[in-house]
């Protein structure tokens, strides 16, 4: 079994036979672990579809070109996405740790550094992501109680920023804790299951609904009309790649962490490929739903330069204005992205406080309280400062997360002693040869792509660094 694990550098032993799943049932060993491969497959599309996905995609494709784009998506999901993820399973149930110890295994002592790299992503991340989910949660909330307001605007300059958006940035730290300390099975698990077949019928109905409205042929020609002499830039396909990264909840160890409590039985490449698939139909059919509403209302205006623009100010505007019909669809609307945002975040957390568990031996609760806290107070900074909440997303998005890609591909593509036997199992003999492909995408194309990615991406950093300091 030590042959699975690279032995180069100081390898903890004891922490090295402890991984060993022989020793998983044994009482001081006890690693929590999903209950079945179903509640690990929803948690982690649960992680995977959120804001990214009905906030972001739908503008970007706009943006960039189209189905032209949805293609490149495509190609970035399975050239860089899916082997990273892989990469992160790898790693994540071979050692049977979260990130920090996980790597430690993994790779020695001099890895250390990438697992607190990545809690302190999934710290900073969060801090922002509630504040928006706390946006997403104010407006689930005026659907239901009073209505969609009629300048969306104005109203969004309200509750955007300051004592309202601190006090629901609050409320969505307060569940997200409370969920995280239920556990892998009681906690994460259960909502997930229940969550996540509820936001898929959710976004397939609204798609459908949407497909009727009169607006829904200039709607779909503003999303997917094919753009190709957009894809010729550097920029787009940094923005395809860190977009698929950020969709699919790579670089900061989420993956990783929950793929520590599956069981050695279920085929990784399956997995992924299933995660992968579902991420993007919600991304998809969100467009689908998004620029028909927007059209229906003659509203396109409103789509201007940023995506907030998009989803808090035009899509509520539209709602609004479609009277009793609107504000239903439109609270469902809400309703489902709130659950996309909310099994997200448990997603960031837990890496924090999985972390905790393995490094430090704290109990649960005690680490989801702690964390959970510590974020929300780190949050009430960008929820007090637009510039901050960009600055937070565009440092970690930009850097953080393909700097983590970076290094998982090299860790696992170059140093792991023996990749191909965790991600080899369960998966047929047809399918084998494949591996040998993912292995050499990981090695070669996962590093130059991301290296492009880092280099286009560095500028938007600097500039959201800049605009908080008022440059
Ligand atoms: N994937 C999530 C989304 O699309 C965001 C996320 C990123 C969650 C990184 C966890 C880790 O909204």
């Amino acid at each position: 079994m030590n042959g699975d694990l690279h032995s180069g550098g100081a390898v903890d032993h004891a922490a090295v036979a402890n991984a060993h799943s022989e020793h998983a049932d044994a009482p001081e060993f006890a690693r929590e672990m999903w209950k079945t491969r179903l509640g690990f497959v929803l948690a982690a599309v649960g992680s995977a579809v959120g804001l990214g996905n009905m906030w972001r995609f739908p503008y970007i494709t706009a943006e960039y070109g189209g189905a032209a784009f949805v293609v490149l998506y495509i190609i970035m999901t399975l050239a860089v996405g899916i082997p990273v993820m892989l990469a992160e399973f790898t790693i994540g149930r071979g050692t049977r740790k979260s990130s920090i110890s996980a790597l430690r295994l993994a790779g020695g002592k001099g890895w250390v550094p990438l697992g607190f790299l990545f809690v302190l992503t999934g710290f900073l991340i969060l801090s922002y992501y509630s504040v928006i989910a706390g946006w997403v949660t104010r407006y689930a909330l005026a659907g239901i109680f009073g209505g969609f307001p009629e300048d969306t605007g104005a109203y969004f300059g309200l509750i955007a920023s300051g004592v309202p958006a601190m006090g629901f940035h609050l409320f969505v730290m307060a569940v997200t804790i409370a969920i995280v300390m239920g556990g892998v099975e009681k906690g994460i698990e259960r909502a997930s299951v229940i969550m996540i077949p509820a936001l898929f019928l959710i976004v397939l109905g609204l798609a459908i609904w949407a497909s009727t409205l009169s607006g829904s042929g200039a709607g779909y020609a503003f999303y997917l009309t094919p753009k190709f002499s957009e894809l010729l830039s550097g920029e787009t396909l940094a923005a395809a790649a860190s977009q698929a990264f950020f969709s699919l909840s790579l670089g900061m160890g989420a993956m990783l962490t929950f793929s520590s409590y599956l069981s050695r039985e279920e085929s990784l490449p399956r997995e992924a490929g299933v995660i992968a698939f579902s991420d993007f139909s919600v991304a998809f059919l969100a467009g689908l739903v998004v620029f028909p509403v927007i059209f229906a209302l003659g509203l396109q205006g409103a789509v201007g330069e940023s995506t907030l623009g998009a989803l808090f100010i035009a899509i509520p505007g539209a709602f609004n204005e479609m009277g009793g019909i609107g504000r239903v669809v439109g609270t469902f609307f809400f309703i489902a992205l709130f659950i996309g945002a909310i099994t997200s975040a448990i997603s960031l957390l837990e890496v924090v406080v999985s972390a905790m568990i393995d490094e430090w031996n704290m109990p649960r609760k005690k680490a989801a309280v702690i964390a959970g806290s510590l974020i929300a107070l780190l949050g009430l900074w960008p929820a007090s400062n637009l510039n901050a909440l960009g600055a937070l997303d565009a440092v970690t998005n930009y850097i953080f997360l393909p700097v983590g890609g970076l290094a998982m591909a090299i860790l696992v593509g170059w140093l792991y002693k023996n990749p191909l036997e965790e991600v080899s199992r369960s998966v047929s003999e047809r399918f084998q040869p494949l591996l040998k492909g993912w292995l050499w995408t990981l090695r070669v194309v996962v590093p130059i792509l991301l290296v492009v990615v880092l280099y286009s991406a560095l500028g938007e950093a600097v500039d959201a660094v800049k605009a908080l300091f008022g440059g």
